[in-house]
């Protein structure tokens, strides 16, 4: 066994990594086995957290959450037995299915038409999206892309353990598909033990960039982290995103203190609640900090600015290790003529360059450049060319 020591990291979520995935050895008997039980074929969204899962994105989650984990997550953002756990992770189903598997005990789940999973069956209880949506969104609104999500669900949630028998599951970003038990290895090889993470949906701009490397100033490396899970449909592509940190983290920062990941989950847009979610995953990958700027996984204006950073000020001390580096709003101050934030810079606002993403996405559509300070040029061409040639 050569393993790496990966002693020296922070502690997965809960003191252990979840590892659900079935060993190489027992697949075939597995997929035997699996081939006699009912079949469910999984969402997109479902697959993500079934990743997460099976991986210990999630630790210490071991399966879709049971009744009184729901429950006690929309209240009080703890799972039955006390862990702080924010958002629910649920299998989402519908009463006609439920018939379908009548009494089975457990499942298979289909991806592609290749059986990928199997789920032990604990119980099924119907959702309380209402309370749901307030909960975790904070708001009952049509308009909001998370409530939207939760009411296109199943009425009824299937609770219990996950087996993943086939861990290749995507063909895209093979090279940044790191689990937790891989990025760990990956930091204890370089040596890192204090290690920012950076969560992103959208293209790298200047102000990504700012927050990166002040964060690179006080630790040993920077995991950047970019969600490729579902997104919004206005949201830039994955692929087109990635492209964009491909070049930049090339050209303008140390490779020996980067590692470049790809985070499977699928956005939320919970703000404050999803902020957290996103810093007890990256506590499972090996990061022992995580970056929080302003109007973290939000959208629209649903939550306050910083809501997503006081939020980690309510929470106790032995709640959560991973620490968060909060950022205020940033961005190119022209009498500075750098980079800064109202804790660095005196000017007033007019000072500063600030656009808006719906401005920024016309800029793009029309060919037009924006500012290098706003956006590298590599990367405006890249999101140019992207941006015209989709539809
Ligand atoms: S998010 O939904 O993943 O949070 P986004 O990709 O826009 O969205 O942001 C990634 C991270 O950078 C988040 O922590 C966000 O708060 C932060 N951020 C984005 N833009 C700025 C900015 N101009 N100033 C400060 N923080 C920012």
């Amino acid at each position: 066994m050569n393993t790496l020591d990966t002693s020296a990291l922070i502690a997965p979520h809960g003191g252990q990594l979840i590892d659900l995935v079935v060993p190489p050895e027992e697949r075939e008997a597995t997929l035997r086995r699996a081939a006699t039980l009912p079949r469910l074929v999984l969402s997109a969204r479902q697959l993500a957290d079934l990743e997460c899962l099976a991986t210990g994105v999630y630790s210490p989650l071991e399966g879709f959450m049971c009744e009184g984990d729901y429950r006690r997550v929309l209240r009080e953002m703890r799972l039955a037995d006390g862990t702080l756990w924010p958002i629910p992770v649920i299998f989402d189903t519908d009463a006609s299915t439920l018939a379908e598997i009548g009494d089975a005990a457990e499942i298979a789940l289909s991806w592609n038409g290749r059986v990928v999973a199997t789920l032990e069956i604990a119980e099924s209880y119907r959702a309380d999206k209402a309370l749901e949506a307030l909960a975790v969104y904070g708001v009952d609104d049509a308009e909001h892309p998370g409530v939207t999500a939760v009411r296109a669900l199943g009425e009824f949630y299937l609770a219990g353990r996950v087996r993943l028998i086939d861990p290749e599951l995507h063909g895209d970003f093979a090279a940044y598909r790191y689990t937790p038990a891989q990025s760990r290895e990956a930091f204890a090889r370089r040596g890192w033990r204090r290690i920012a993470a950076f969560q992103t949906r959208n293209p790298i701009h200047r102000a990504h960039e700012y927050l990166q490397k002040v964060a690179l100033e006080g630790v040993d490396g920077l995991f950047v982290h970019p969600l490729v899970g579902q997104t919004k449909s206005d949201d830039i592509p994955a692929d087109l995103r990635i492209r964009t940190y491909e070049v930049v983290l090339e050209r303008y920062y140390p490779q020996d203190r980067i590692l470049l990941g790809v985070f499977p989950a699928a956005m939320r847009y919970a703000g404050p609640r999803e902020a957290i979610k996103h810093a007890i995953a990256r506590q499972n990958y090996g990061c022992s900090h995580f970056i929080v700027g302003r109007d973290h996984a939000g959208v629209g204006s649903y939550y306050g600015t910083y809501d997503a950073q006081r939020i980690f000020e309510t929470l106790d001390p032995q709640d959560l290790r991973i620490t968060p580096l909060p950022f205020e709003n940033a961005a190119y101050c022209t009498e500075c003529a750098q980079m800064a934030t109202r804790k660095t810079c005196p000017h007033p606002e007019e000072t500063w360059l600030q656009l808006s993403g719906s401005r920024v996405r016309d800029m793009l559509h029309r060919g037009i450049r924006p500012p290098e300070e706003f956006t590298r040029p590599e990367v405006a061409e890249l999101l140019i060319q992207g941006t015209t040639i989709r539809p």
